[in-house]
This record gives C-alpha cells, structure tokens and sequence, in this order.
C-alpha cells in the first residue's frame, strides 16, 4: 500500500516528503479554506514539492461546471488529478474526463455500490472514507475490504484510496483490507513513525558509547 498525504499545508507536506515515505498528496476544499491562500498557488506549490499524483477537487454540482473546473486545474499540473464528489453529477463529469484521459478521484465514498459506479464511471481512484464512518457507528474498514474483493473478483483497475483515516490502526488495517493508498494526515506520519522503545533504544547506545569512549 503505498502513501498520500491528506492536507494543503505546504510545510507539512515538504517535511514528509523529504522522509521519502509519500507519492502523493490529497486535498479537499476545507483543507485548502484551512490555509487560507489562493487554491492554484498552493496546489501548483505541493505540486512542485511532491513528484505524483495531487488531488483537487472541483466545487460545482454540476457535471458542466465540474468539467470546466476540471479543465482549469489540469492546467496547474500534469501530476493533477480531478476529484469529483460521488454524486449523479459527478459520474457523468467523471465520464467525460475519463475519456478524455483526464484521471479521478471519486471522493465521499461510502458504500461498496458507491465504489462500483464509480469506477464503471472511469475513476481512476475511489476515496472510501473510514473515519466518518466509524464516527457514525458503521465499520469504514469493513468498507475498505469489501471494495477490495470485489474489485479484485472482476479485475475492475479502479485503484482504492483509504481516506478520511484517523489512528495508525486504520493505516495498517487498510493495508491488510486491500487499499491501494492510504491518504494521511500529516500528524498520523509522525504517530507511525515515533515509538518510545525506539527513543529508550537511541539513548542508551548513546549513554553506553559514551561511557566507553566518551564524546568520540
Ligand atoms: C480524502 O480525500 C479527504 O480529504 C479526507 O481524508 C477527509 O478526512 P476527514 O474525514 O478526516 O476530514
């Protein structure tokens, strides 16, 4: 499974990336209102930072208007990629720029049948959010592992994003369920990363050199 980061926060996103560990950043409109700046400046910035895939998503509801912000923010990138709310509007956008070559991410998924439509629509992603639906007392893995198999029973390529992930539970139980990505946020890179065994560890090679050889 590999990793995107789920934020607009350039800062955030030049840090991560230098670790090498994502190839791919996500971003939704409530995280580009967070930042506060033009979306094209920030997007066309994370874009220049991280060398893969980079989400924007269109504002409209309609599948016109979804096809001409779509247009536009293909513009800002080659690495762009269009997301379109899972909606009726949305598949038909999602027709007509999967025609013309234009990838997708089909994002608010939260039901299996939501995943196939979109993907017999042409998404080139599905973002199936786990951690919405766990706040509404429904198992979003459950969610993850189902659109796995089914996909996978029907050799359907439509690869899956594992979205809206909270904990470092999620990151690992996704990566068991079948999801292609998981996109993070960028606190949940530092969760994975840190562990006070680790940290205990360093400190005592450093004492026990120390001890030994002094500052040498
Ligand atoms: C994914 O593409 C979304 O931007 C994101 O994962 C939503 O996460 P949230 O439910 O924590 O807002």
């Amino acid at each position: 499974m590999k990793l995107f980061l789920d934020t607009a926060n350039v800062e955030d996103i030049k840090k991560v990336n230098d670790m090498g560990v994502i190839c791919g950043v996500t971003t939704n409109p409530s995280l580009i209102a967070k930042e506060g700046r033009d979306f094209t400046e920030v997007v066309r910035e994370i874009a220049s930072i991280v060398d893969g895939p980079i989400s924007g998503e269109v504002n409209s509801d309609d599948a016109e208007g979804m096809i001409a912000e779509a247009m536009e923010i293909i513009k800002i990138h080659k690495n762009m990629v269009v997301k379109i709310p899972m909606t009726a509007e949305g598949l038909k956008a999602v027709k007509v720029l999967a025609a013309e070559g234009i990838k997708t991410n089909v994002t608010l998924i939260f039901s299996a049948n939501q995943a196939l439509l979109a993907a017999r629509a042409g998404a080139t992603y599905v973002s199936p959010f786990l951690g919405r639906l766990d706040d509404i007392s429904t198992n979003g893995m459950d969610l993850v592992r189902t659109v796995a198999e089914m996909f996978d029973i029907h050799g359907i390529e439509t690869e899956i994003i594992a979205a809206s992930v909270r904990h470092p539970v999620h990151v690992t139980d996704a990566a068991l369920a079948g999801a292609h990505i998981a996109t993070v946020p960028a606190k949940l890179v530092y969760q994975m990363l840190n562990h006070p065994l680790t940290d205990q560890g360093i400190e005592k090679f450093k004492k026990d050199w120390e001890d030994a050889f002094g500052n040498k």
